[in-house]
């Protein structure tokens, strides 16, 4: 059993756990993800591992109520336990020698796109962030991103706060003025990673994605978290989360994660009744 230490409300339906699992939190590293459980037998939830504390043994993780565990999920408070913590799961993302890096996190990719900010800054590198959300209230973390990035910009899509529109706009306007990047990172929605990747590609940075594809087994067995990658099938789990964004098929990723909307509706339905 793992124990919830601490919840916070980051946003109308978004929350943050702090879970005590040391051994989980001796090996994790920035990209990589975990998989929980509330209760035996129950559904299996990836998440990505939004900070991670070695010296107290715990994981930091951020979710949005969007399904019937998720929602199950928040109703849990500090103290109570979840079944299951399974980590760390996935590749650790590597950066050599990044000198310049533009991180850019939608809604709730702001929480995985923390954990590899904060590396490069403790790595010496200059960080430059473009954050967004759809209101001012769904915006996550900023604190926490302004602290490891040496510029943040900030938007929503309606204007509530900072700039008004999308990330990819401001993003547009750095590469167009000439900024240099080692690295562009890009976390969020399927859309928003592929219309990033579209703008960034002829500038010809790297550029880094993290998917979140359907999840069953975590461990490479179920096949559920394919994605076609540079012409090839790879797993989610297993080969990524991270992978290089101008290679992913975004649309297959996007036409995938639809394969469950009813079923998912169906359980939702029945958790309100
Ligand atoms: Fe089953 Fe990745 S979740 S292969």
């Amino acid at each position: 059993m793992f124990q919830i230490i601490d919840k916070k409300d980051l946003a109308p339906s978004i929350k943050q756990f702090v879970v005590d699992a040391p051994l989980v939190a001796q090996k994790a590293r920035p990209g990589q993800f975990i998989i929980l459980r509330i209760k035996e037998g129950g559904e299996r939830i990836p998440l990505t591992i939004a900070d991670y504390d070695t010296q107290k043994g715990t994981i930091t993780i951020v979710f949005q109520e969007v399904g019937k565990t998720t929602k199950e999920l928040g109703t849990l408070k500090a103290g109570d336990y979840l079944a299951d913590f399974v980590g760390p799961l996935g590749k650790a993302v590597e950066f050599s020698n990044h000198k310049k890096v533009l991180g850019i996190g939608g809604g709730l990719g702001v929480a995985p796109l923390y954990p590899k900010l904060k590396m490069l800054h403790e790595n010496g590198a200059e960080v430059i962030s473009i954050i967004g959300a759809k209101t001012a209230d769904m915006l996550i973390m900023e604190e926490e991103i302004k602290a490891v990035s040496d510029k943040t910009y900030v938007c929503t899509d309606d204007g509530s706060k900072g700039r008004h529109g999308f990330v990819t706009v401001v993003l547009k306007e750095l590469l167009e003025q000439g900024e240099k990047f080692d690295e562009i990172i890009i976390i969020g929605p399927p859309i928003l990673m592929k219309i990033g990747t579209e703008i960034a590609k002829p500038y010809n940075i790297p550029i880094m994605v993290s998917l979140n594809p359907i999840m069953i087994d975590g461990t490479g067995m179920c096949g559920g978290c394919r994605v076609t990658v540079g012409g090839e099938t790879k797993f989610v789990c297993v080969d990524g989360p991270a992978f290089d964004g101008s290679k992913v098929d975004f649309d297959e990723l996007m036409k995938r994660l639809q394969t469950y909307t009813s079923e998912e509706k169906l359980a939702l339905d029945k958790y309100h009744s």
